[in-house]
Formats: structure tokens, sequence, C-alpha cells
């Protein structure tokens, strides 16, 4: 039987003899990727074996049975812990610590465990002086420094370690595929490779994948679809914090986060990370500083949103925001126009959220509108207030989730007035303030007395 190939549109499923660089079908740019195609489906009678389909009923339930890392932040994310068998991505730019946390789960997982940690990408004297470093020295931490898949599989079925780290997915290559380390077909047949091993022998894999802007390698969401788990390590490097994240998780939930601080021996974590994003201003408030109380997963962060908006000179005025949603600000600054009839139309805009965490959340929209406006108008917000509500395009606000956490979390960590999106329902003890509004412009004249 001859096998043809033909190049289909990733986008809209053109078909083509050959390859184009822009699809007739939809106009997509370099969207034509190469399949090869055989017999059509309606010729092929003749199939056999396979497992005839279960009732779900009929399905053993087990368990899910997790070992703890016994980094507490880690397993915070994971939900519990490693599930034996499961394919775990750690991604995140090169240098922001990937290598040192997983060296600590290591070591954490060595105290009991075996651990082989695979490098290919320093040597094991560079690893032993980390591993120094981290005080991560333990008989029952297993190092390699290698790059052939095929060796690395050997290993991890003779080993047999409760737990394996690969570091990176990037260096490693499997000599069977040709393309060269990095690339896209080399990464993913590398990470199939491990996930076979993974569900056969039970052992448990972490790879960590380096976040690449551009260039040449691929890139860890291509791997995405194929592991079970993907963390994903943030943060800013010129500061100390660090965010563990998880983005998809086939055992457990994935809105959690994980706190770090990078100190001299390492990433230490972090328990009550509220305080941390905020900002001590000695003399109460001041203009464009607003402090919005977020829910990361099931924990409830105070972050002091700041906003600076000063004339625009000639020229397009310019918006910049760090650690929050661009587009969000501008759909903001457009309610703001409209609704509350601020002129920013020609203001630069910047908003930025303290400490380098990033959030996405719409609950921190109140925040960055109080924080435009308190700096617009050089009128500074109460320091001892914390807010929550998400703006809506007709100017209203919107109630949020988990108000009674953010409400509390704000009255522990000394607050003294909270201010919510009506409909928003929550409990708080006897004796706290929490004002209520149902619209933007409502909000902005309780909290700023306009
Ligand atoms: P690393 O784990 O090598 O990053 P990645 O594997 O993600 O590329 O972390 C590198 C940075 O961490 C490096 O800039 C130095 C810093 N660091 C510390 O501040 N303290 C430490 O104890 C260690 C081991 C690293
Ligand atoms: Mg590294």
């Amino acid at each position: 039987m001859r096998v043809k190939s033909k190049f289909y549109c990733r986008e809209c499923g053109y078909q083509s003899a050959r390859w184009l660089g822009r699809c007739p079908g939809c106009g997509a740019w370099n969207s034509l990727v190469e399949e090869l195609s055989g017999p059509p489906l309606a010729d092929r009678t003749t199939v056999v074996g396979g497992v005839p389909p279960c009732p779900v009923t009929e399905v053993p339930a087990l368990e899910e049975y997790r070992i703890p890392t016994g980094v507490g932040e880690m397993d915070r994310v994971l939900g519990g812990g490693v599930v034996p068998g499961s394919l775990i991505l750690v991604g995140g730019d090169p240098g922001i610590g990937k290598s040192t946390l997983l060296l600590q789960v290591a070591h954490q997982f060595s105290k009991q465990h075996q651990v082989l940690y695979v490098s290919g990408e320093e040597s094991l004297r560079q690893i032993r002086l980390r591993a120094d470093r981290l005080g991560a020295l333990s008989a029952g931490l297993l190092l390699v420094s290698e790059t052939d898949t095929a060796v690395i599989e050997r290993h991890l079925r003779t080993v047999a370690p409760l737990v394996a780290i690969i570091d990176s997915i990037q260096t490693v290559t499997n000599s069977e595929v040709g393309s060269a380390p990095g690339s896209v077909g080399q990464v993913r047949e590398c990470a199939a490779q491990f996930m076979r091993v993974a569900k056969t022998s039970g052992v448990s894999v972490f790879l960590v994948g380096h976040v690449t802007k551009e260039g040449m390698l691929a890139g860890p969401r291509v791997l995405e679809h194929i592991v079970d788990t993907v963390l994903y390590l943030e943060g800013d490097r010129h500061q100390s914090f660090r965010v563990l994240r998880g983005v998809k998780n086939r055992f457990g939930s994935t809105n959690e986060i994980g706190i770090f601080e990078m100190q001299e021996k390492g990433l230490v974590e972090v328990t009550n990370p509220s305080v941390l994003f905020l900002n001590q201003h000695p003399s109460g408030g001041v203009p464009g500083a607003v402090v919005a109380a977020c829910l990361e997963g099931s924990r409830p962060l105070l972050v002091e949103i700041q906003a600076l908006v000063s004339p625009a000179g000639y020229g397009v005025p310019r918006r910049m925001t760090a650690g929050v949603d661009h587009n969000r600000v501008a759909l903001i600054t457009a309610v703001l126009e409209k609704k509350v009839g601020l002129n920013l139309g020609n203001c630069d805009i910047y908003v930025n959220a303290v400490g380098g965490v990033k959030l996405d959340e719409p609950a921190v929209d109140l925040g960055i509108a109080l924080a435009l406006v308190s700096s617009f108008r050089e009128i500074p917000v109460d320091s001892g207030l914390a807010v929550a509500g998400e703006v809506g395009l007709t100017g209203e606000l919107r109630p949020v989730s988990g108000a009674t956490k953010r409400v509390n979390e704000a009255f522990k960590l000394g607050f003294r007035r909270f201010l919510l999106s009506s409909r928003s329902a929550f409990h708080t003890g006897a004796g706290s303030e929490v004002l209520q509004a149902g619209t933007l412009v409502d909000a902005l004249e309780m909290a700023l007395k306009l």
C-alpha cells in the first residue's frame, strides 16, 4: 500500500498536495502541516483486536494514592503529593530556580526513598556544589549526567527509583529521531518516551522545561497536552519571590499556587504570603496606591496595586502594566472615561502590582480603578482599606467569589475597612466595617469621598 502525504491547514483543515506558506482557505500564515494518509477509512473493514468498552461502574475504583514531596508549597500545588507513575512538567524562564526547586524536592524524597536526578545541563560536580549549598546531601539521591533517552530509560528501569527528575527535556535526545536536541519533534518524542516509562514502571517523572521566548528551542507549551501535570515557576528575576502555579492537573485542582522566596540557601517556603505584597506607607495612604484582596486558588492574597496617571507629552500616550492584565486596564480606563467622566485619553498610564506577583482574576478590577482615579485626582486612599470587585462594561460592580475569605484575611492583617461589590455574599465577625457598592461610581465615592 502506498502511503501518500498531504498537507492540511491546522486552522481550517484546507487540503493541499504541496506545502504553501499561506493557506488559501483561511489566509493563515505557516499553518500547513504534513500528514501521512493511507486509504480512506471506509476501505478498512477488517479491524481486529482491542478491548471491548467497559461500563464505568465496572472499572475498579482506586483511591488516588499520593506521596507527599515534603515541600509543603509543592504539595499544595500538586494536590497533596505526587501520584505514582505520573509525568509532571515544571516550566519556567531560564535561571528562575527550577533546578534549585527540584533538587530540594529530590532531597526531601531521598530521605525515605530513592531518587534519580538526571542532568543534561550540568556536570555531577556542579550539581554537587549546588547540593552542598542547599544542604541536600543524602545517600538516597542518585545523580547521573546523561542526555541519551535510551540510556536514561535503562537507568530508570534498573534503579527503579520512586521519583526521577529530567533536567531538562530540551537537552535530552532520542537517537532514533533525526531532529536536533530541543526541536519540537525531539522534545515531543522524548516526553512521550518518558510517559511510557512512567506508566509502565510506576516511577514518577519530573521534566524540567525552559520557557523560550523565541529561537530554535521548543518550549514546554508543546508538551502540555502530553503530560499529566503542568506547573510553572514564575517571578521577577530581580525580586526574590517565586510563584509555582498549577496550569494543568489530571489528578487535582489547578488553581492553587505555591509561594517561595529565593534565599542564599535555596528556595524557602512562604506560608503566610499575604503580607509580602504590601508596601508599608509610614504616612498612611498615598495617591495611586490601593490594596486589593485577591484569591489564588483557596488562598487569599493582599496585594498593593499602584497606578501613575500623568499628562502625556506629544504623541501616543503610554500604557504600561506589570503584574496585571494589560487588556483589563484598557477596559477599566474606558469605563472610567465613559461612566465616571474622567479624561484619561491624553494621559500616560502605568499600573503595577507590588512584589512581582502576577494577578489574573477580575476581582482586582476595583483596586486598579481606584488606584487610577486616586492618582489622577491626587487623592490618597485610606491605607486601612482593602477592596475587591469586578468592573463590568456598563460601570456596574460584579460580585466576587470567596468574599468571606478575602474580607476576613484583610481584617486579620489589620485592615479596618473593606469595600466590596454589593451582591457578594460573605460572613464576618461583628464590628468589622464592610462597605458595599453596586456601581463603580458609588465605590469611588465611598473610597475617595469625591
Ligand atoms: P536555577 O535553579 O539554576 O535555575 P533554572 O534551573 O530554572 O535555570 O537557579 C539559578 C538562580 O538561582 C541563580 O541565579 C542563582 C540563584 N540561586 C540562589 O539565589 N540561591 C541558591 O541557593 C541557589 C542554588 C541558586
Ligand atoms: Mg537548571
